[in-house]
């Protein structure tokens, strides 16, 4: 979910309804805003995308100059109009990020106080207990009710006996406060606010925040007076915008060769890789006893190129978890390992909670992600920012290629630095990669090509990804790329397995795309295409340029600029995103906010 609030000369809805629209990417079941208007709070909510809420605000539009809006992906209570936020009543109304875990129990005891509910959600029983605290002083009543509440949240509050201000707190999720000139905001991060304002207070854990629009005020859980630093962002404000693409998506495709260059080219120092930056020195990198890279999604499956790559360099060993398994499984990490957590968004929650077990279990935790000052950053050791700018689209592409490049220069280095590998090797592996950006480009060429092949699979009920090796690794992102936006059921599974189940769901007709890129697997991976093939199967190969195969096994070959094996999932990813987009666009879907799904995902 995103938050907004605003409290100044301007016209307060058309700020929160603005800041919103810069937020829908962590989700857009349904908005809502709380503005002052006359005294009063008036509230207007909308099911769906913040269009419904817009058009419902044209026929009333809510006067007024200080106010609170949000932007939700449901958790409690399906999306609808009444589970929509704000949440609360005539006197306290508020917007919530996060879950509360033990809403049953206040709700219970609220209950009993004489309270009545009127959503599912877990949010109202804080606006309610908020209320049933609050004796005239909104901190004290914040205070006491955040003592009564486990959970993570940010929390935007407005009191209807303080129509000029906005109360803020936060516990595990982001929350930022905008100071503008005469005028302040608070938000889920910075882009919902750049258009008015580059400066902004990060808001600490447990800190609450008295937002005037001439002053912030922050204190602590027993109202000790906080002084902050304002923080500058140097964020570029039209990269978030689609700059004459028809989907952010395809123009972030577009953008990875810049994304990566702009990734790598400042660690490669004298030809070799240097991660000096962040305390990765050699030294540390020689003694690292076992590396364990945690994620989700998108960023899980970097971790696996990632996994493949350094083992068979740096010969040490790699474990890959999703996030939110690795947290429950008791891993077995000591503090001579690095734990890697990959993210985009740095706010991600299981990847936050696996920080945090890596912590407590003493190891270092290093970092790599794509949003600056995001949490992840903030609590890790060490951090490589991956530099793609910012991502707007639901599905993520250019965040996978930058996160990938810095897997390889991180095999590299260790590779080297473990003395797998000498230095002449080190460079001529890292020269190769700073030619990628361009090769990106090059590839982009197979885009009328992989349009086509989606025209063949827009029909599709389900469909397989298969590969070997790195190849594996891709055609799980594949997979997924096609599923989140297409909706199309699609698995991916390692070729040489499907035999063992998998191979009785192909029936005639059933496409299947074979990711071939690996030299060295090819023939086994081709055996595995012929298996499908003869089983009716409409196969499609993503494979280096020049590949033959024999006739009547591939009915499409998408091709890709040959590359040295290893880093061939820079070039492979392309056709594969591109694939995703298109069936997507032929099917007339929405291709950069599919249903469902949040761009950021901060709760568990
Ligand atoms: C969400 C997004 C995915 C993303 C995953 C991890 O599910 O829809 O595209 O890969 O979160 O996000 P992160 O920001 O941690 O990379």
């Amino acid at each position: 979910c995103g938050i907004v609030g605003y409290v100044g000369e301007r016209d307060c809805t058309d700020v929160l309804l603005d800041s919103l629209s810069k937020l829908e990417y962590r989700g857009y079941d349904s908005a809502g805003i709380a503005v002052f208007e006359n005294g009063e709070i008036t509230v207007e909510k909308a099911k769906g995308e913040l269009k419904n809420l817009r058009e419902k605000v044209a026929e009333h539009k809510p006067m007024g100059h200080c106010g609170i809006g949000h932007t939700r992906w449901a958790t409690h209570g399906e999306p609808s109009d009444i589970n929509s936020h704000p949440h609360g009543n005539k006197r306290v109304s508020i917007v919530h990020n996060g879950i509360i875990e033990n809403y049953k129990d206040i709700k219970n005891f609220l209950i009993e106080k004489g309270y009545t509910f009127i959503s599912e959600t877990d949010t109202e029983t804080v606006a309610k207990l908020l209320d049933y605290y609050y004796e005239g002083d909104p901190v004290d009543a914040i205070i006491k009710t955040l003592k009564d509440v486990r959970g993570a949240y940010a929390l935007g509050i407005v009191f209807k006996d303080f129509p000029d201000r906005i109360f803020a707190v936060r516990k595990d999720s982001p929350l930022i406060i905008g100071a503008g000139d005469e005028e302040n905001f608070i938000a889920s991060d910075v882009p919902a606010i750049l258009k008015y304002t580059r400066n902004y207070y990060l808001l600490e854990e447990n800190e609450i925040a008295t937002i005037k629009s001439d002053r912030v005020e922050f204190c602590d859980m027993h109202k000790l007076p906080i002084k902050k630093e304002v923080q500058v962002s140097n964020l570029d404000m039209d990269a978030a915008e689609k700059g004459g693409y028809e989907h952010f998506m395809l123009k972030e495709i577009h953008e990875q060769p810049n994304a990566v260059k702009t990734t790598i080219t400042p660690r490669i120092v004298n030809g070799m890789p240097d991660l000096s930056e962040c305390g990765l020195t050699l030294e540390a990198l020689k003694n690292y006893r076992k590396l364990f890279i945690v994620a989700c999604g998108t960023a899980m499956h970097a971790g696996m190129v990632g996994k493949y790559v350094i083992e068979k360099l740096a010969r040490t060993e790699v474990t890959v978890d999703i996030a939110s398994e690795f947290r429950y499984r008791d891993p077995i990490i000591t503090p001579e390992d690095l734990v890697i957590v990959v993210s985009q968004s740095g706010e991600t929650a299981d990847t936050k909670a696996a920080l945090h077990l890596a912590h407590d279990k003493g190891a270092k935790v290093l970092s790599v992600v794509n949003v600056k000052g995001s949490s992840i950053a903030r609590e890790s050791d060490m951090v490589l920012y991956t530099h793609a700018g910012p991502e707007i689209s639901v599905a993520s592409t250019k965040a996978f290629s930058v996160q990938m490049s810095v897997m390889y220069l991180l095999a590299f280095e260790m590779a080297y630095a473990k003395g797998h590998i000498d230095e002449n090797e080190c460079k001529r592996l890292t020269a190769k990669l700073a030619e990628i950006p361009d090769i990106i480009e090059k590839t982009m060429e197979c885009e009328k090509k992989c349009k086509y092949v989606s025209s063949k699979l827009i029909t599709a009920q389900s469909l397989l990804y298969i590969g070997r090796g790195l190849d594996y690794a891709l055609s799980m992102e594949g997979s997924l790329k096609l599923k989140e936006i297409s909706y199309i059921h699609s698995e991916s599974y390692a070729a040489g397995e499907l035999k063992h189940g998998t191979i009785s769901l192909v029936e005639d007709g059933m496409p299947v795309i074979g990711v071939a890129t690996q030299t060295e697997l090819l023939e086994k991976t081709v055996s595995n295409i012929v298996e499908v093939k003869s089983r009716g199967a409409f196969t499609i190969a993503v494979c280096k340029e020049g590949t033959e195969f024999s006739e009547g096994v591939i009915d499409e070959a998408i091709e890709v600029p040959a590359m040295e094996d290893v880093l061939m999932p820079m070039l492979t990813v392309i056709p594969l995103q591109l694939i995703a987009y298109y069936t997507t666009v032929l099917k007339g879907l929405n291709v950069d906010k599919p249903r469902n799904l949040a761009k950021s995902v901060t709760v568990e």
